[in-house]
């Protein structure tokens, strides 16, 4: 199963994370995929708004990995927002212990996660951004971890 959404703004493409964080549970583990400026920082940092996120979020392109208390009644305690794009090597992610990241009250969003993807496993959502001939960008939300969240991803879907 898979699920699309159309965002045609920046703007879109934060809502479309503000309510995605509607799907998230305890424990998720979300993998972000798409060329350059695809919109995955922005994405997340909807997510962040959606899980109530109080401090600004920004692209962890260079720190790799920051954490962000949550104040929701989801149970949802914490954001970690990581960026492997330039994780160089496997020893890297395993340096950067990114399967720590796995938290009971925790959602993990991984920019570029197909990069590390063997460290989660397959428990996992994905979601791959691609850009259209408009600038606009396209997601589309697949993987195991989507079992049993259909009405949810079908009203995500159907923003
Ligand atoms: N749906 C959209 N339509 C038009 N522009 C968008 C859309 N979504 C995001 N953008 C813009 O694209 C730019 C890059 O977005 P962003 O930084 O989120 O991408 P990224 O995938 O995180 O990039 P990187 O690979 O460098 O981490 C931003 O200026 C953002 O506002
Ligand atoms: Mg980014």
């Amino acid at each position: 199963m898979s699920w699309r959404r159309y965002c045609a703004t920046g703007e879109d493409t934060n809502v479309a994370g503000e309510e995605f964080a509607l799907v998230l549970r305890p424990g998720d583990v979300i993998l972000l995929s798409g060329q350059l400026g695809a919109g995955k920082t922005t994405f997340a940092q909807g997510v962040a708004r959606g899980l109530g996120v109080v401090e600004r979020v920004t692209s962890p392109t260079f720190t790799m990995v920051r954490e962000h208390e949550c104040l929701n009644d989801r149970g949802i305690s914490k954001l970690h927002h990581a960026d492997v794009y330039r994780v160089g090597s496997l020893d890297e992610v395993v340096d950067l212990a990114l399967g720590e990241l796995v938290e009971e009250s925790a959602v993990a969003l991984v920019e570029w996660g197909e990069i590390a993807s063997s460290v989660f496993g397959l428990e996992v959502m994905n979601v791959d951004f691609s850009i259209d001939e408009n600038e606009g960008r396209a997601l589309e939300v697949t993987g195991a971890l989507t079992n049993g969240r259909n009405s949810e991803l079908d009203a995500w879907t159907e923003q």
